[in-house]
């Protein structure tokens, strides 16, 4: 997602409260700062935050984790929380190639990638976030029966998801190539990329691969 350098972003972000400044230090520990057990779910490159925002309010006992690299765009997501607590969600500002130093084995439950940028070129297939190595750490963050749900609009990024996945041995289910005309639509919350997309007439792709063999 491209936005406008807005200069000091990274100190605005701070104001916020769903913001959390060096969150490394949560590592293994983050039902600590949500006061509870509950299970974690992320999602990595929140954009601006409508899609996890939705599902906080929606799921008040589940923990939501905002993961995103640019401090611009998590400053326009935090800003959509207008400076309130929310119990059970948090933004952090990461890079999602780190994740290990962020969850510690086993402590996450669900992983969301919504639109994630499809690096078209062959030469950086290593940049998108279902290549091999992005899925191997996923597994490890990952509970046993964890999850990864993924949208995107992109045919040939979906389709290189599922190989990806297919070769890693995550189990798959609920595939659909028309997202909005399934049976899944009901339950559907929208990001602000699938919105857009999905106006102009484009098809939505989406999977869920879960951990099968750690
Ligand atoms: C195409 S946008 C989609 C945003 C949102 N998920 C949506 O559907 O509207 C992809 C987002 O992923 C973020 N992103 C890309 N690589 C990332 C990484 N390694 N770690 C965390 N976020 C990343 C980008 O900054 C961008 O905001």
């Amino acid at each position: 997602m491209r936005l406008r350098n807005i200069p000091g972003a990274e100190s605005a972000l701070r104001e916020y409260p769903t913001f959390v400044d060096h969150p490394v230090s949560y590592k293994g520990r983050w039902n600590e700062r949500f006061g509870n057990d509950n299970p974690i779910h992320i999602e990595i490159g929140c954009g601006k935050g409508r899609f996890i925002n939705t599902l906080a309010e929606r799921h008040p006992a589940v923990n939501f984790i905002a993961v995103e690299l640019k401090a611009e765009v998590v400053l326009r997501a935090v800003q959509r929380t207008e400076y309130r607590e929310i119990p059970n969600l948090a933004f952090v500002q990461f890079d999602a190639t780190q994740l290990t130093e962020l969850f510690a084995d086993r402590e996450v439950s669900r992983l969301y990638l919504n639109f994630s940028d499809p690096w078209p070129k062959t030469r950086h297939a290593k940049r998108r976030l279902t290549y091999a190595s992005f899925l191997q750490t996923y597994r490890q963050v990952l509970k046993e029966a964890g999850e990864i749900h993924l949208k995107t609009d992109n045919e040939p990024l979906f389709e290189f998801s599922l190989n990806q996945f297919a070769a890693e041995r995550f189990q798959m289910r609920n595939i659909t190539f028309d997202l909005h005309q399934s049976k899944l639509a009901e339950e559907n919350v929208m990001t602000e990329y699938e919105e857009r997309f999905s106006s102009r007439g484009q098809r939505i792709y989406r999977v869920e691969a879960s951990c099968q063999i750690k």
